[in-house]
């Protein structure tokens, strides 16, 4: 059975609803091996998903090497695939957004990913100020009518940055946290992208593994896997690691959900399900380090709607637990 597709956006593409995410097969989540991360994505594909996102900061251009060389021996119908540009600045600040810039990231996207033209290049969570350039958003629409992007979507950290970016009538999509411990985007931002026929694609839709359940107050991590060195934000946005939620205060969370988990679900499920209950999101893109991880994740797909009653705890135990946390941040 094929997967539900979504609209991404007012792009006339449809995706499933349920793509995947690449990083943690690129680098940062400890070591992944070229045979794992070949599998997984392989195991991706096959579960019929139609939706990749990657980064040219992943592993430096490992995760898009890596898309290309599974895309050059598969047949059948390629998967959208989503890139981002940016973060190869150093420093990374708003003045280093330039065309010339921007032309050599993509560039080499393109020579990584072995496509002459990207389906979508996001700006890789950029400083705010870029916000507020249109110099940068002139530099993306020249690039696409030199034929290097077809669109171009940012990736945000701040509901505000969404905001901000979707005045700009070309931004085709924009990518956000969103999830049971992040639930800021639904009160205003997503019914607005939606309403201007902006895509939304959600990251990070499993706090970092933390709403599959598995984890303890004694689980370890590897030293260069982000989720051992990030947790404050030394190396980038704390909310990218375990959706910026204090370690403990996530795991008392979690023990509550499991009551809420359907019997027929694993808690992983029930998160991709939560995200997709809202209509406005595109696509959900969970990572996965394993092909077992990323079958189950596209199995989600089959999963029924949350109940009302679900919901309404969900909603209780995130303003109850996690809102003091994160609500105000992002
Ligand atoms: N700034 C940005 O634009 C930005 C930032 C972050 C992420 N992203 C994108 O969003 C994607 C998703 O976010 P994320 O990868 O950070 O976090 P995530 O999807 O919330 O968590 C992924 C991790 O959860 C664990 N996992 C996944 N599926 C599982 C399953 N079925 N059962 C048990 N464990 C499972 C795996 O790690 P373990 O097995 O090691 O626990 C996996 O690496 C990224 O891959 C990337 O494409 C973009």
């Amino acid at each position: 059975m094929s997967l539900t597709t979504r609209a991404f956006g007012s792009s006339g593409i449809d995706t499933t609803a349920i793509g995947f995410g690449a990083w943690a097969i690129g680098g940062t989540w400890g070591e992944v091996t070229e045979v794992d991360a070949k599998a997984t994505l392989n195991a991706t594909l096959d579960a019929g998903v139609t939706f990749l996102d990657t980064a040219d900061v992943y592993g430096d251009g490992r995760s898009e090497r890596l898309i290309r060389d599974v895309l050059a021996i598969r047949s059948g119908p390629r998967p959208f695939v989503a890139t981002k540009a940016g973060r190869r600045l150093d420093p990374h600040e708003a003045q280093g957004y330039t065309k010339d810039n921007l032309t050599a990231f993509v560039d080499r996207s393109r020579d990584n990913l072995g496509m002459d033209t990207l389906d979508l290049l996001q700006l890789h969570c950029p400083p705010t100020a870029v916000y507020y350039e249109p110099a940068v958003f002139r530099a993306l629409d020249a690039l696409v009518d030199e034929g290097k992007i077809a669109r171009y979507g940012v990736s945000v950290e701040k509901v505000e940055e969404g905001l901000k970016a979707i005045d700009f009538p070309n931004v085709a999509s924009v990518q956000i946290i969103y999830n049971m411990f992040r639930q800021r985007p639904a009160k205003l931002f997503l019914n607005e992208a939606r309403r201007r026929g902006v895509a939304v694609i959600v990251r990070v839709p499993l706090a970092s593994g933390m709403l599959t359940g598995k984890m303890t107050r004694e689980t370890e991590f590897a030293q260069d896997d982000h989720r051992s060195f990030n947790r404050d934000g030394t190396a980038f946005d704390k909310g990218e690691t375990f959706a910026g939620v204090p370690y403990d205060v996530a795991l008392d969370a979690v023990d509550e959900i499991r009551a809420l988990v359907p019997g027929d679900a694993t808690m992983a499920q029930m998160a991709l399900r939560w995200i997709l209950m809202n209509e406005a999101v595109s696509v959900v893109i969970p990572g996965a380090r394993r092909p077992d991880q990323a079958q189950a994740n596209a199995d989600a797909d089959a999963l029924a709607p949350l109940s009302p009653e679900t919901m309404d705890k969900v909603r209780g135990i995130y303003e109850a637990r996690i809102a003091p946390h994160v609500h105000h941040l992002w």
